[in-house]
């Protein structure tokens, strides 16, 4: 039987949330059970406003998700940086525009887990997550959450994004702080738990 296929989608104005895409990559990689692609949301602001906001260009080499590419998959990773607590407008716009996936149910029953990144501790390494989850519940998609399962999730020696909902890092509030150690461990368990999740399930 052919492996499932897992596409793992980011948004990333500074580059946070796409280093965390490469170690999620890496992980279900290593899981040997799938077979994985990177894409990226399509970006919504001009390159003035993004100007103004410092953000670095998009990697071109990573193509832009479209709607047909969602019903290639059978599992997806989506991972955002926080807009206060939520999935940025990128993300949203994106998802607005998934009616007529909805309509014929194309999404049903496909697994989904989430990643993120916040600028702070409390700004948001839940609830981006939690306020995503609508998204796959109206889509009947099937949400996969990281749960506590593994070590660096209860470190409380240093900081440590991440929580039961999914992998993340913690950006600081000028970006300076790249993920760490840990959240990169993190995040590339979350791919390898995932896939071997997916594929346990696939037929
Ligand atoms: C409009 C806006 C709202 C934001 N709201 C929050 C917030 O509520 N809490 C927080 O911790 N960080 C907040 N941030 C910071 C971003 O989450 C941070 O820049 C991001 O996590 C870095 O990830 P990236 O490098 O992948 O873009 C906000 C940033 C912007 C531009």
């Amino acid at each position: 039987m052919a492996k499932p296929t897992v596409y793992v989608v980011y948004y990333s104005t500074y580059g946070h949330v796409k280093t965390l895409a490469n170690k999620i990559m890496e992980g279900l990689n290593k899981s040997g059970t799938v077979n994985a692609k990177l894409f990226q949301f399509q970006e919504t602001l001009s390159d003035e406003i993004l100007g103004k906001m410092h953000a670095p260009k998009k990697d071109e080499a990573v193509p832009v998700i479209t709607l047909a590419d969602l019903t290639d998959a059978d599992a997806f990773l989506f991972g955002f940086p926080t807009r206060y607590g939520n999935a940025p407008a990128q993300v949203k716009a994106f998802w607005d525009s998934t009616g007529q996936l909805w309509a014929s149910g194309a999404l049903q029953g496909k697994m989904a887990g989430v990643f993120f990144s916040t600028a702070s501790q409390g700004g948001g390494q839940e609830t981006t997550a939690l306020t995503f989850l609508p998204n796959l519940v109206h889509h009947g998609m099937i949400y996969v959450p990281l749960g506590y399962t593994h070590a660096n999730l209860f470190a409380l020696d240093e900081v440590v994004g991440g929580s039961a909902y999914g992998s993340g890092t913690v950006a600081a509030g000028d970006g300076s702080r790249q993920p760490s150690e840990k959240e990169l461990t993190i995040a590339e368990h979350h791919g390898e738990r995932f896939a071997k999740i997916v594929a346990q399930y696939h037929q």
